[in-house]
């Protein structure tokens, strides 16, 4: 892997929306889908807006933004405070492997601490050999598997 380097997290502003939606574009890719753009621009306003439970953090390498969480907060029936959801993880191609990843996750269980949230959870495929690595050094899987009815 290459050096790792210095990485800063924080939270997305209207200054980010380029950047965003080339890392957007370019995780589509990673999943082989297309998205209405009329989905990403609504993704892109509740990230934006204070109204929703949706929030990016994005990281920067050299001033420049790299990588991304979207997240969302939520109620649950077995605990009094929110669980916290990351439902998108990326990195650009060209700065993988230099600690970007993991900055991104550790900002994440920081805000959970901070914010006295309960839980931190997330999928991904099994096969995803890159992030699960990353993943398996935080936590070991809790044995559930996802259902989904799409309408
Ligand atoms: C998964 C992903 C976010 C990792 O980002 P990254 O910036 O490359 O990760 P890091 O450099 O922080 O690596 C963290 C750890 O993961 C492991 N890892 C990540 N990518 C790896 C690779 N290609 N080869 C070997 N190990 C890898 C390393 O063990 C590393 O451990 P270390 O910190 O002890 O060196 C990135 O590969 C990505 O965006 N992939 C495409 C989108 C994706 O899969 N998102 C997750 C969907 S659930």
């Amino acid at each position: 892997m290459a050096n790792k380097a210095t990485v800063t997290v924080r939270a997305a502003g209207p200054k980010d929306e380029a950047a965003w939606r080339r890392l957007w574009a370019d995780y589509l890719t990673f999943y082989e889908l297309t998205l209405d753009p009329a989905i990403t621009d609504a993704t892109w306003a509740k990230a934006m807006s204070d109204g929703s439970a949706i929030f990016m953090r994005v990281a920067e390498l050299d001033g420049e933004v790299v990588g991304f969480t979207m997240s969302l907060t939520h109620e649950g029936t077995w605990i009094t405070s929110l669980d916290c959801y990351l439902e998108d993880l990326f990195v650009d191609e060209t700065a993988r492997g230099r600690g970007v990843g993991r900055a991104l996750l550790d900002d994440l269980v920081t805000l959970c601490r901070q914010n006295g949230w309960s839980r931190l959870y997330w999928h991904t495929a099994e096969d995803n050999a890159a992030a699960r690595r990353l993943y398996d050094s935080y936590v070991e899987t809790d044995n559930h598997i996802r259902y989904r009815i799409e309408f």
